[in-house]
């Protein structure tokens, strides 16, 4: 067993116990690198579709694009999650829709707020970011082996606390110190539903539901610093589509997002 683990929670002592896949097993953690790095060792190593490891803090957190995740001890929900779906390398990206459709449809049924999803990975309120999620793999030419679906959450920062001020945290949003472990529950029971559901039916209903939840429509976007123009529609393989001003709609694959000033 790894160093460092302060528990393991497997069985009926968990909640997710209920769940068809995922959190069936929870590794916790004081103080992990990155649980995205935890999850992957673990992964190569034979661990089981559905382990989750959990980490009070991280020293080494990342976010998309090599960014750094800050994650001081209590103050967010970090987690990862070993999945092992029987799909392409080109498919992967749709699992990062479906975690963000999960962690949004948790995180308004934790709060009773109307979080939205800023594609592909960021969680938002109002335009502000209250979460991510880095999704990372291990694949043969053209098949996944497994992937890693990590989840950073803003739970306790307080406003000082915020690593940017277009950040925000359940704390800040709902008056109260947040429980971990009840946010966790939610966030595995939801997570669990919507893979089972792309397991036995694939991506379409995911992706119909997902455009309910985009934070997007209607705003001018900019993807990796070049204007993509109105952001319109998802298509069914979850790329995200824009109208240009010359009417041409153009399907964006992957992509940092920012929102033009005047698009506001
Ligand atoms: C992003 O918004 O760029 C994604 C952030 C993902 C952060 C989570 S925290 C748990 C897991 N471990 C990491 O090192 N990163 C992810």
């Amino acid at each position: 067993m790894d160093e460092g683990i302060l528990r393991v929670f497997q069985g009926r002592e968990i909640e997710a116990a209920r769940n068809h896949i995922i959190g069936k097993r929870i590794y916790k953690y004081d103080t992990a690198g990155s649980t995205n790095d935890l999850a992957f060792l673990n992964a190569l190593k034979g661990e089981k579709e559905g382990s989750v490891f959990w980490a009070r803090a991280q020293t080494k957190g990342r976010g998309r694009l090599g960014r750094r995740w800050v994650s001081h001890k209590d103050k967010g929900l970090y987690f990862s999650v070993i999945l092992r779906p029987d799909i392409q390398l080109k498919e992967a990206p749709k699992i990062t829709l479906l975690g963000a459709l999960a962690m949004c449809q948790a995180l308004r049924k934790f709060s009773g707020q109307p979080f939205l999803i800023k594609w592909p990975n960021d969680l938002v309120i109002e335009d502000k970011k209250i979460g991510g999620i880095l999704t990372e793999m291990d694949a043969e030419i053209n098949k996944v082996r497994f992937i890693i679906i990590g989840i950073g959450l803003n739970t306790n920062l307080a406003q000082g606390e915020l690593p940017i001020k277009e950040a925000v945290s359940l704390k800040i949003l709902l008056k109260q110190e947040i429980n971990p472990e009840g946010l966790l529950s939610v966030c595995l029971k939801e997570l669990d539903g919507y893979y089972y559901q792309f397991q036995k039916e694939g991506f379409s209903g995911i992706i119909k539901e997902i455009r309910n939840f985009s934070s997007l429509w209607g705003k001018q976007v900019k993807v990796n610093g070049v204007d993509a123009g109105t952001a319109i529609d998802f298509d069914e393989e979850g790329a995200l589509v824009a109208r240009q001003a010359s009417g041409v709609r153009k399907h964006i694959y992957a992509g940092d997002v920012e929102l033009l000033r005047s698009g506001l």
